[in-house]
């Protein structure tokens, strides 16, 4: 089973400052080498939209994403609103308030879709996810926009980290199974693990940030992919893919 994991997109209004990177073309580029590697699911894990949540920058990416023919699912980040994600990604059943996550099954993988646009996890899903992994049995696959570790990066862990992580990680340290946890919001490649979790950062689709540094700073310009291969012998296999970025 493949699954193509693309993030952080931050897709601007036309007018809008980028910095000269030209997301939209970066976002095109990577869709036709998704086309071409043909995978079984695509997931967006957040920050679609380039600073506030835009349904006409929403509608632009549904119809590029429909025009694959893939299946896909798509959670909100801290730059999104998944109440107008619902809305236009047709997922308003799957909303629990003003919040998106669910649960989806991917032949016999059971995949779980967290919701962390306000930077924390409510109670209430944290209840669910309790609930939810309760009935699983079996290592499991988890797409959320943070990642419920630090992940290393001065600027980001400090300034955005996920608020409730603890909370959350502790829920996760429940579960007698394997957690394989895929994120962005970082900027960065990174693996992180604790016990029976492991978390995989994606960089994302715009810039990504140098991890060496106290301060903000962007590392470099190159878009990227993440390609998950949930295998029949049961190992999780995922590795990212870059590509030459697009400047205006
Ligand atoms: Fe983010």
């Amino acid at each position: 089973m493949k699954i193509i994991q693309i993030t952080d997109l931050h897709i601007s209004q036309e007018a809008t400052n980028t910095f000269g990177v030209d997301v939209r073309q970066n976002f095109l580029g990577i869709l036709k080498a998704i086309r071409s590697s043909a995978p079984d699911f695509i997931v967006l894990s957040g920050d679609l939209c380039f600073d506030k949540a835009d349904p006409q920058t929403y509608r632009w990416i549904k119809s590029h994403l429909d025009f694959l023919k893939i299946p896909y699912a798509v959670i909100g980040g801290n730059h999104d609103n998944s109440k107008m994600i619902a809305g236009i990604f047709e997922t308003e059943h799957l909303l629990v308030g003003e919040e998106l996550y669910y649960k989806r099954m991917l032949g016999s993988h059971c995949l779980l879709f967290l919701e962390t646009s306000a930077g924390t996890v409510s109670d209430g899903q944290l209840n669910w996810i309790e609930r939810e992994l309760k009935h699983l049995e079996k290592d499991t696959v988890i797409f959320m926009h943070h990642p419920p570790l630090p992940g290393g990066v001065p600027h980001m862990d400090k300034n955005y980290a996920l608020q409730n992580m603890e909370d959350v990680q502790w829920v996760f340290f429940s579960f007698p199974h394997h957690l394989s946890v895929f994120c962005g919001h970082y900027h960065v490649e990174k693996t992180l693990s604790k016990r029976n979790l492991t978390v995989h950062i994606t960089p994302s689709t715009y810039f990504q940030i140098d991890w060496r540094q106290e301060a903000f700073k962007v590392d470099h310009l190159r878009p990227a992919l993440r390609e998950i291969n949930l295998r029949k012998d049961g190992v999780v296999d995922s590795t990212v893919i870059y590509f030459d970025g697009n400047k205006i």
